[in-house]
């Protein structure tokens, strides 16, 4: 019995990668990064977009605003405290979106009334309730949170959330805050409310579970088993510590066990493989290669019993197909002749909508690099793109580098740099091509940030294919991520390194220096 003939209930996904996973150490975006991510997830089927906590930054009000304003089809909500200027910013900032959501929270665990709320019992229930009322004065939509629900006493936790339903809630949440619950116990909490609070039949039962045991995911899918109808996920598991249940990894449980979950999301999961890539490469963090899904050895066979099999039927080690996610089996492959329109069509299917001065700067890199390799793929293309239309001012600009390295050489690096009307040279000596080419941009910008993280891969497989260099710089307690792509790795890292740089002056971090 697969239950493919059954009526499936649906699921609610709800992302929270720009509000939970962006608030998370490093993964800072600006303005446009959101948006475009924003768009993406909506092409991407997630009915709510967590879009940010617009009290807490002039930034995040506009992302919240602009969201809203530009993203069609998601509903978006934007996060509140139970505080009246939190909920005032938040219908503020959605003021204009057609379809929005109010999220308030407050704590309901022992340890987070006492030690950070410094509240008691009774004044918890009365904040939740009157947010409710206040933000339902802006919108018929409006979530409630019970911030560490799970470590919370039970029948106060389903006092608050019988209190926040009365008030006007339409979705409830049950978050595992601090990721400490396992599915059993998950599940049996979600039963509990379904089972002992009045009118918890009205709204939707929601959980959002943190990964600090690894348990996000199989807690949140405890959840749907016991009636929870929304999911809070974020894209790779991104999020707070140790992230949240990872949207992909939720989706594909509930899209491949339907015969158990009888249920299903309206993802469109052919858009998966892309959605992760670009919020990787824009948050600068690199998903583990392991990574379920999305993972670059997700759908990669060795062994040779495997290979062996997945030949004969690919049933025997694949539960579901790399196209189901996006992940394409054979690779769609442009070359010099393709042309304008070919080039502009694969953009469209790789979800870039290009307008004629976009399309004629990027096909001119595409030639570049279609005169260089004979065979460009969809991830070179995906790279040109985001080099492209990645919106940060453009401080510093490579202008020039030369290495020298070799055995029995001290490797070295020369870089000219364009800085305003400024033409910005030095060189430098290093541990390897590499370090020697970054020592002479941190000379020649007078901006010296430690890094954090570095890594390079090959976009593609072949030897002329782009490398793409992923890495992270820290300045006081901030850290930046830049990306870099070229068919030199030495220049992917010194632009890179320099992207990095781009988006630390963009937020106004010149490392104590006014400049060079
Ligand atoms: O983890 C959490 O409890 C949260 C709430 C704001 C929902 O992120
Ligand atoms: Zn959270």
């Amino acid at each position: 019995m697969t239950g493919e003939n059954k009526q499936l209930d649906r699921v609610v996904i709800f992302d929270t990668t720009l509000r939970d996973a962006e608030q998370s150490p490093g993964a800072s975006l600006n303005i446009s990064e959101k948006v475009e991510i924003a768009h993406q997830l909506a092409r991407l089927g997630v009915d709510v977009i967590e879009a940010g906590y617009p009290v807490s930054s002039a930034v995040q009000f506009e992302a919240v605003k602009r969201i809203g304003e530009e993203v069609q089809g998601p509903v978006i909500a934007g996060l509140s405290r139970t505080v009246t200027r939190d909920i005032e910013a938040a219908a503020e900032a959605l003021k204009n979106a057609p379809r929005k959501r109010i999220h308030t929270f407050i704590s309901t665990s022992p340890e987070h009334m006492e030690h950070m709320l410094r509240l008691s019992p009774s004044e918890v229930l009365k904040k939740a309730e009157e947010a409710v009322r206040h933000a339902k004065g802006y919108t018929e939509d409006v979530e409630f949170s019970a911030q560490d629900a799970t470590r919370s006493d039970v029948s106060f936790l389903r006092e608050v959330i019988q209190a926040a339903i009365e008030a006007g809630a339409t979705t409830v949440n049950i978050p595992d805050t601090v990721g400490y619950s396992i599915p059993s116990a998950f599940g049996a909490l979600i039963a509990d409310m379904r089972e002992n609070v009045a009118g918890i039949e009205k709204v939707i039962i929601s959980t959002h579970c943190h990964n600090d045991l690894g348990l996000a995911s199989a807690n949140s899918l405890a959840g749907v088993l016991n009636g929870a109808r929304q999911v809070e996920c974020t894209i790779n598991g991104l999020g707070e510590r140790a992230g949240n249940a990872s949207l992909e990894e939720v989706v594909m449980a509930i899209r491949i066990r339907k015969d158990l979950y009888q249920a299903d999301t309206g993802i469109k999961s052919t858009e998966i493989f892309r959605t992760s890539q670009m919020v990787s490469r824009l948050m600068g963090i690199p998903v583990q290669p392991n990574k379920a899904i999305v993972g670059a050895n997700a759908f990669a066979h060795e062994s040779g019993i495997h290979v062996d099999g997945l030949l004969k039927h690919r049933c025997t080690y694949e539960i579901m197909t790399p196209e189901s996610v996006g992940v394409r089996g054979s690779k769609m492959v442009l070359g010099r002749h393709s042309g304008r329109h070919g080039f502009k069509v694969r953009c469209g299917e790789l979800g870039f909508e290009l307008n004629e001065n976009q399309l004629t700067a990027a096909y001119e890199k595409f030639m570049e690099l279609a005169d260089k390799k004979k065979e460009v793929f969809d991830e070179d293309i995906v790279a040109i793109l985001d080099d492209e239309f990645v919106d940060i001012p453009e401080t510093f600009r490579l202008d020039y580098m030369h290495c020298a390295s070799g055995t029995g050489t001290l490797p070295s690096a020369t870089v000219r740099i364009l800085y305003k009307d400024k033409v910005l040279q030095e060189a430098a000596w290093g541990d390897g091509p590499v370090d020697a080419a970054l020592r002479a941009i941190s000379k020649a910008t007078s901006l010296n940030p430690e890094l954090v993280d570095y890594g390079i891969r090959a976009v593609t497989r072949s030897s002329e294919a782009l490398g793409e260099a992923v890495l992270r710089i820290r300045q006081g307690d901030k850290t930046y991520g830049g990306r870099g792509v070229s068919t030199d790795i030495i220049e992917a890292s010194a632009k890179a390194y320099i992207s990095a740089l781009n988006h630390m002056m963009a937020r106004g971090n010149g490392g104590g220096n006014n400049g060079p």
